[in-house]
């Protein structure tokens, strides 16, 4: 097992769209291990194959608190959805997007098919806070973040941020540190 680096805005690999899965192998089974663990380790709910620089359509979801002892990981391969109804309003962050959270309108309740690691056909219905993660994880895959969803001028703002951060970084790059310590 391995953690994985995950990319952030504005890399420009969270903007393509993903291919499809057509091979059920080891190497998938690995790759699902490391985005799993990454997952845990960042701490997130969910993480889509894009953030760790893999343009396939994958995810992986645990939506259980913190205080379950059990951890329950579940994996979505080519995941789409095939149905939703109503709406709702959360707070949402990504792994991604550093340093913003924000209110984002989705639907209230979506039916999503996937294969599941063994390539076998799945459907599943889900409502509340599973749906906004699905739905969050699911646009990955297109290339969408959730900062699409907000505001001209909000999404400016963010963006300037980061830009800012961005050129900060290169104006003074991080320093080694000369060691008197033997
Ligand atoms: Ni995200």
């Amino acid at each position: 097992m391995s953690l994985l680096p995950i990319l952030t805005f504005p890399d420009p690999a969270l903007r393509q769209d993903t291919e499809k899965v057509t091979t059920f192998d080891g190497t998938l089974d690995t790759l699902i291990i490391d985005m799993t663990e990454t997952m845990y380790e960042a701490p997130g709910v969910g993480l889509a194959a894009p953030q760790i620089g893999q343009s396939i359509a994958l995810i992986v979801v645990d939506i259980s608190g913190e205080d379950d002892e059990e951890k329950k990981a579940m994996v979505m391969i080519n995941p789409e959805i095939t149905a939703k109804e109503g709406k709702q309003v959360d707070e949402e962050g990504c792994l991604s997007v550093l340093d913003l959270t924000a209110s984002v309108k989705r639907s209230k309740k979506v039916t999503v098919s996937y294969q599941d690691v063994n390539g076998t056909e799945q459907e599943m219905t889900v409502e509340d806070r599973f749906a906004v993660v699905l739905q969050h994880e699911i646009d990955h895959l297109h290339g969408i973040l959730f900062i699409d969803y907000l505001s001209t001028l909000k999404r400016a703002l963010y963006k300037k941020k980061i830009k800012k951060q961005l050129n900060k970084r290169k104006q003074s790059p991080p320093k080694t540190k000369e060691r008197h310590d033997n």
